[in-house]
């Protein structure tokens, strides 16, 4: 009884701190404050194809970052509700951004109701920012073969270890999946989960963007034709 009634002070306690915390936690971001000098982007800089535009930024960024292929993926539900998460870019050509998952994750849910889907790169160390947005289509099952064959015995077999996106009920569960399936297959003939696989995103819209000084930026957008040219048009930033 006592020490019930101890622990009830001290909770309350707790609760008061907590709650005079939560009021007066606030903080500003002022002091983050930064001009963009490097680098302008003008209409006669632009290559006629967004794809090779994206390529010459893409081998740009690669010089000065880790893993300069990481880029956000937004998708939402058919309702219209968002979310995003980073994954990585694993290929691209003119038919589009490639991509691996698990096709029953959340975003592999949300692309099945709403198979539309933009992507975002940002490359600080160049100042600049990409956006593409366009339609998601499930890549052939034989290059998703190809690709899954080419990760490592480890990757393959975490792709069979990880129900994405659902509760589990702790951490085990992942390493007893993971080493039942090692004492299973070990490195040999792991097969693609027919539940994983790639994405490509076909772009109708690409988005450049360069930091300019006072906020200037700027923003160079590539939108597509129903002929299949595209025409360029600078945003105000
Ligand atoms: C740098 C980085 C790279 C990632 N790459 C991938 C990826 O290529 N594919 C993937 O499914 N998840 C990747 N993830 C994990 C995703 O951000 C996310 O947690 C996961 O896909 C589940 O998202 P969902 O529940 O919205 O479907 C990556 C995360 C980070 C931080």
């Amino acid at each position: 009884m006592v020490l019930g009634s101890r622990f009830w002070v001290l909770g309350s306690w707790f609760s008061v701190l907590g709650s005079i915390h939560k009021r007066e936690f606030r903080t500003t971001m002022n002091e983050f404050r930064k001009e963009y000098t490097l680098h302008g982007l003008y209409e006669f800089d632009l290559h006629p194809s967004p794809f090779m535009q994206f390529h010459a930024w893409f081998e740009q960024a690669r010089g000065g970052m880790a893993e300069p292929n990481a880029m956000t993926l937004a998708t939402a539900t058919a309702d219209g509700r968002p979310s995003a998460r980073t994954v990585l870019l694993k290929g691209y050509d003119e038919h589009g951004f490639v991509l691996y998952t698990n096709y029953e994750s959340r975003k592999g849910m949300e692309l099945q109701q709403n198979p539309w889907a933009a992507l975002l790169f940002y490359w600080p160390h160049l100042e600049r920012q990409v956006r593409i947005e366009g339609r998601v289509g499930q890549v052939e099952a034989a290059e998703s073969d190809a690709y899954f064959q080419s990760r490592p015995a480890g990757s393959r077999l975490g792709a069979w270890a990880s129900p994405q996106s659902q509760v589990i009920a702790s951490r085990e569960v992942l390493e007893q999946n993971l080493e039942q399936l090692t004492a299973r297959y070990g490195d040999e003939n792991i097969s693609r989960p027919p539940h994983w696989g790639g994405y490509r995103v076909s772009p109708l819209r690409f988005e450049f963007w360069q930091g300019r000084p006072n906020r200037l930026h700027d923003r160079l957008c590539y939108v597509l034709n129903s002929d299949g040219t595209w025409r360029i048009e600078r945003l105000a930033p």
